[in-house]
Order: C-alpha cells, then structure tokens, then sequence
C-alpha cells in the first residue's frame, strides 16, 4: 500500500467481507428469467410487443446468487451514510486477475471507482488532456466500435480519429502504425465490442508501442475481458506489455458486465503510473467522486470472492449459445466471437437491405438488434446480436431467423 492520501481508509470499515455459501444451479439459464417490472432499459426500450430484444449490452440472465446475498445483508444494516474504501479490495482484484488471468497486478494500482466504465473513460480522457503537452492532440480507437468511444470524445470536446480495422479469413486484425503524429490516447475495447475478438498479445504490445510513440495513453476497455469462453485466454494490457512500458497503459475493468450487475455502477481501473493514478483521483474528486461506494463495493466483494462458479456456467452457456448461432448464421458472421456474448453480423449476407436492416430484421423476425451504424462509419451495414439468454428464448430466437 502507498502512502498515497487518496488511499487512505478507515480500519473500522471491515463490514463487507464473509459472504457464504454461493449455490450455482446448472439449470439457471435454462429457465425463462422474468425481467418484468425491474426498470430493464432493454425491455423498456424494445419498440414492439413480442420483439425479442437483443441490443443493449446486458444479459437477461440471473446474476450470482452470493451478490443477491450480499446485498440483502448489506441492506439490512440501516446504515447507509457516506462510506470509505476498504482497501483489501485491492488485492481482491488483484487475486482475481491471478486466478482467473494468470496476471500478477500489483494492488497498488488498482483504483475502486463508484461509477461506471463509461463515466471513467470520460474522467481518464479529461485527466490526459489536463496531462497532455499537446492537448489538442487527437484520441485514436479502431473502428467498428461500440459507440461510447466517439460519443465520449464528443461530449468532451476532444478530437478524434478513427482507425479502421482490417477484416480479414480469420475475423478482425488491429490496426497498423505508427500513428502518424501525437495522440492523446488510444482506446480499444479488449474483448472487442461489437465482434467478440480476443486480440493476441502480440497486437496488444504492438499497439501499446505505437501508441507510447505517438505520445499517447493505451486505455485497454477490458470490461468484456472476463468474458472469454473456454479455449480462449484474455491478455490483460497492463500485464501484456514490457515493464517499461507499463506506464503508459491503463487497462478498465467492471464486475457490471462480467456479473450482470451494471445497474450498480462500478470500474476497477488498473493504472501502474503512480502520478496518472494521483491526478485521475483528483479529476474524480473534482465530480465529488471517491473510491468505496458503498453498493459498489458490496456487489464486487461478493462477485470476485464468490462469483467464479456462476461464472463459469455462465460461460459454457454462452459458448454453446454463440456455436447453435454462428452454426445457423454461417458466412453472416464477419468475426467467430471468442468472448462474450456479441455477434456481429453482416446485414446483406442474411439477405436484409444494409440501409434499412435493424428494422427489416424486427419486422420479419421480431428480433431487435443495434444498428451498425451505431459503431462509426465501418459498422453501416452489420448488425449486433446480444445472445446472452435463457435457452428457451434462444430456441425461438433460432425459430424465427428461419423467416430470413
Ligand atoms: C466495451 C465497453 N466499454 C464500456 C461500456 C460502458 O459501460 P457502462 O455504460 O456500464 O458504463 C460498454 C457498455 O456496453 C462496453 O461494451
């Protein structure tokens, strides 16, 4: 632990920790799970009655039972005034990235944000143009993308350029440099999202020495990176790189997407640079935002601690999920997703007009994807297909793409 002041804690505050005895039923995600009258913006936003709907980025799956757990107990304790961080949750995570990654992260360079991966990325871009000696150097990420990226460079008034991945036999390769003059930073989403790819290490170190030369921060979004189905291993960015090169990349993490919990914001970001790690609390102080929220840590304690089981069902569910759909969807599929639960689709290949497909797709099959379009210039014409359900639901899902 470092002196740090941003890290200070209160040792008094150890009433979060011995949640017990998680139960993982093999037969969770094989049970329609209701998600009626719990504010589900994906439900509530599904446009038709009897649409099924497949954008937005969580999973109409139960979560693990140990967070439900901890949550009603922390709830019971009618405590619910202003909290500080527990520090150990720092080496929680850094416990879970062995165990699950093989990584060794250094708990002093995980911070415990109270927001979600969206709001972080904003605060580390703002805190990188304060850094920055050329502030109006622009921020790089591939495209297709998920459209945080560019939606967040506008609303912070940063320019950005958009570099286009190259699709090749085997599904999407990262981009080429070196970037041609400064950068601020570079963003990837590692898994990536829309396709699902998991980027070899070697891009990852490629990109990081590309992005170091043009003067830029790597920010690795990993949130889908515990996502990887079996077979597949995830590098985390801040492990993948040489030690040197450390310091210039930031890797983004949540339990939200990971354990279906992301209507209880939260972020672990790992940034080994002791000084980028200082300023990023004082752009988080300066939104009145403190490491510990209370819900926040309640729900990642419970998740890294007890959440591997559920989580490994969870992801033998997915890989059967995305095999019957890329088994059905054939040549469609631009990109084999290794990781989470994504598929992004070539709209012409599954005989939709490219212009008009979301609606095309909801009209014939009542299913409701995102628009490309929603992903930069490069995603016109695809489709994102979240199949992060129950069985029975996928089942009519593959009932009705045969009115294709
Ligand atoms: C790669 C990636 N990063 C960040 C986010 C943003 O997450 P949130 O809106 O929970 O902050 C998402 C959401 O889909 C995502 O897929």
């Amino acid at each position: 632990m470092t002196a740090d002041d941003f890290q200070r804690t209160d040792d008094r505050f150890r009433n979060l920790s011995s949640v017990s005895g998680s139960r993982v039923s093999p037969a969770a995600f094989d049970t329609p799970f209701d998600r009626t009258g719990t504010g589900s913006s994906k439900w509530a936003r599904a446009a038709v009655a009897e649409a099924i709907p497949m954008g937005l980025a969580d999973m109409d799956l139960p979560g693990p039972p140990a967070v439900a757990e901890a949550l009603e107990r922390r709830a019971r304790h009618r405590a619910y005034g202003y909290t500080v961080c527990d520090p150990t949750g720092r080496a929680l995570v850094a416990d879970w990235y062995r165990a699950r990654h093989g990584a060794e992260v250094d708990p002093d360079w995980v911070l415990l944000l109270p927001c979600g991966p969206r709001t972080t990325l904003r605060l580390l871009l703002e805190t990188v143009r304060k850094d920055a000696e050329h502030p109006r150097a622009p921020v790089l990420f591939p495209t297709p993308e998920w459209g945080g990226f560019a939606q967040l460079c506008r609303a912070a008034g940063l320019p950005y350029r958009e570099l286009p991945l190259r699709l090749g036999p085997d599904g999407y390769r990262s981009p080429n440099g070196p970037f041609p003059g400064r950068a601020a930073a570079v963003l990837l989403s590692s898994p990536h999202n829309p396709s699902g790819t998991v980027w070899p290490t070697d891009h990852l170190r490629g990109l990081a020495g590309w992005a170091a030369e043009a003067g830029a921060l790597l920010v690795s979004d990993e949130v889908h990176g515990d996502l990887t189905h079996p077979g597949a291993s995830h590098p985390v960015a801040v492990t993948a790189v040489e030690p040197a090169m450390r310091r210039h990349v930031v890797t983004l993490n949540s339990v939200g997407k990971t354990f279906n919990c992301s209507g209880i914001p939260s972020t672990f970001a790992l940034v080994p640079d002791p000084g980028l790690r200082a300023r990023l609390t004082d752009t988080m102080a300066g939104y009145g935002l403190w490491e510990g929220g209370l819900l926040e840590q309640t729900v990642q304690r419970a998740a890294l601690t007890e959440g591997g089981p559920w989580l490994d069902a969870l992801l033998s569910h997915l890989a059967a999920a995305r095999t019957r759909l890329t088994d059905r969807l054939g040549p469609a599929v631009r990109s084999t997703p290794r990781a989470s639960y994504l598929l992004w689709l070539d709209a012409a290949a599954l005989g939709l007009p490219p212009a008009t497909a979301r609606a095309a797709l909801l009209e014939r099959c009542g299913l409701e994807a995102s628009d490309g379009a929603e992903f930069g210039p490069a995603g016109a014409g695809s489709l994102r297909l979240n199949y992060a359900l129950p069985t029975p639901v996928l089942d009519t899902v593959l009932e009705r793409l045969d009115r294709l």
